[in-house]
């Protein structure tokens, strides 16, 4: 088969650069992403010059707002959630007039024709056409709706050559199983090439998470052991301390497998385990990490009560404070039986890791905010030191800490000083802040700025999210059919059931308990 050229990138970083003109569409821009997170970033990206020289952002939404009740909004919305605060007022007002909004409805084609006519004034008399970016956060049942209207009215024209000058960042979930995300690929697919989607899964932004590969590919020292012949095992966790806040709804038909599985833990274990790709560009990247959840062994519907555990809070205490039981949150059904904890182990049948388990576990209401991934290597083969007290020596652990105290420590035992030789665990600490001081960009700005110069190597691709779904389906559906009878079944502010410690002690392991800001274990 003949190489396309366009289809060859030399390894390196992404071939991509800053447009000089932009112009970004939020769908969904009364909504809480837009407040939170899309507005405060594209500031913090103002602020620190890394727009386009021509920036516009187009909100559309349908509660009637005029362009100036828009801006205020977003000035409140930046005050309160950007990283800096409204730090400064010129670059604000210089960013403010750059903002405009349109009301529609999101199956009105009127309103689309008039985005476009405000769009395309945009584009009038410029030498270059500027970048479009739709970004999509509004709920995902809309989303191949508004992408088929976008296509209708001419608004996001399919680009098959080149590089694509429109693109189309569709939030998470992508579909809510197999299915639905194959169908939904299907949709998307008829109306834009795939380099026109942007899959945005906001861990892939985070600084911690980009470091892996940097960790992994710049470093000659932990590849040689970065394998079976060295790991024991690999466990991977995001544990939260907020329940489901506002979201009840969406979270009591979701649950963890879908809201934290089958996208922020799988590219975690992803990029943790998959091999070195040819380069730096996208689909080098995404290849990868592909190539890896197509060598996970899949848990069959009769392995899953021996391969994951689940768990749903019931009473107890984050913080010294009582909090509610799951099922009396609000828009929670008072009999959910919907799992806000899950613990799994997944196999990986490659060459690199096989008989080593990956541990995942993520859950809400846990003791403490932490998402790590531990990489604890093999026992030494001999305890030459006898005197010691201890029956045995501590494994080395390598941990990467993504949030929060950012950092990557490595335990290793060291002699004690004092006549006898003994061991004892010590610790080699990295902490972003000490190193970089408390200057992190927010997932989202890394991630809207990428998609803004064109790069999708942070971006998920079709073919891993309908993996991803493949992983997940049988855990998912043999949970909704075999239903819990021990619901709720850990207290809030502890670590999980009791179950998922049984489910590691069976493997002869047990779970890291990490205690505070330096990672001691309990
Ligand atoms: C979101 C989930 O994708 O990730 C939330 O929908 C979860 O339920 C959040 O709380 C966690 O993100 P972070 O960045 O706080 O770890």
């Amino acid at each position: 088969m003949a190489i396309d050229p366009q289809d060859y990138v030399p390894s390196g970083f992404s071939q991509t650069k800053k447009p000089h003109a932009c112009v970004l569409v939020i769908f969904g821009a009364s909504g809480d992403l837009t407040k939170r997170k899309l507005i405060p970033a594209l500031y913090n990206l103002a602020l620190e010059r890394r727009l386009p020289e021509r920036f516009s952002v187009v909100g559309f939404a349908r509660s009637d707002m005029s362009d100036g009740d828009f801006r205020n909004k977003m000035r409140e919305a930046v005050s309160e959630f950007s990283r800096s605060g409204l730090k400064d007022e010129q670059v604000w007002q210089q960013f403010a007039s750059t903002l405009y909004y349109v009301r529609g409805d999101y199956n009105e084609p009127g309103a689309y024709q008039r985005l476009k006519r405000m769009i395309d004034g945009f584009d009038h008399g410029s030498r270059v056409l500027p970048v479009r970016v739709f970004y999509l956060a509004m709920p995902p049942d809309l989303y191949a709706p508004v992408i088929e209207l976008m296509a209708a009215v001419g608004l996001a024209p399919k680009e098959s050559e080149g590089t694509a000058r429109t693109r189309v960042v569709i939030e998470k979930p992508f579909g809510s199983d197999l299915e639905s995300a194959r169908e939904l690929n299907r949709r998307v697919h008829e109306a834009l090439d795939e380099k026109q989607v942007y899959r945005i899964d906001h861990y892939l932004g985070k600084e911690t998470v980009q470091n892996i590969m940097v960790l992994r590919f710049a470093n000659a020292v932990f590849e040689p052991i970065w394998n079976r012949r060295y790991v024991d095992h690999v466990q991977i966790t995001a544990a939260e301390t907020v329940g489901v806040e506002t979201r009840g709804g969406y979270y009591d038909k979701a649950g963890v497998v879908r809201d934290m599985f089958q996208n922020h833990l799988l590219q975690l274990a992803c990029l943790t385990a998959m091999e070195p790709p040819v380069g730096f560009s996208a689909d080098a990247v995404r290849d990868e990490k592909s190539k890896l959840l197509r060598a996970v062994r899949p848990i069959t519907d009769d392995q899953v009560a021996v391969h994951a555990v689940r768990g749903q809070y019931g009473p107890g205490r984050i913080n010294g404070k009582p909090v509610p039981v799951y099922r009396e949150e609000s828009d929670v059904a008072r009999d959910s039986s919907t799992p806000t904890y899950a613990a799994m182990k997944l196999l990986i049948d490659n060459w690199r890791w096989e008989g080593v388990p990956f541990y995942l576990r993520s859950g809400k209401r846990l003791f403490r905010r932490v998402t790590e991934i531990a990489i604890q290597f093999k026992r030494p083969p001999l305890l030459l030191f006898k005197s010691c007290a201890v029956e045995d020596v501590t494994p080395n652990v390598l941990v990467i800490r993504i949030q929060p105290d950012e950092g990557v420590a490595l335990t290793f035992e060291v002699k004690p000083p004092g006549p006898e030789i003994c061991v004892s665990p010590l610790k080699l600490d990295f902490k972003y802040e000490e190193a970089f001081g408390n200057t992190s960009p927010e997932a989202y700005e890394t991630l809207l700025e990428d998609c803004i110069e064109g790069d999708s190597t942070l971006y998920t691709r079709h073919d891993w999210v309908e993996l991803a779904w493949l992983l997940m389906d049988p855990v998912i559906k043999t949970w909704d059919r075999i239903q819990p009878n021990d619901f709720p079944n850990y207290e809030a502010g502890s670590w999980g059931p009791k179950d998922a410690d049984e489910f590691m002690q069976r493997d002869g392991r047990r779970w890291r308990r990490p205690l505070n800001n330096t990672n001691q274990l309990a």
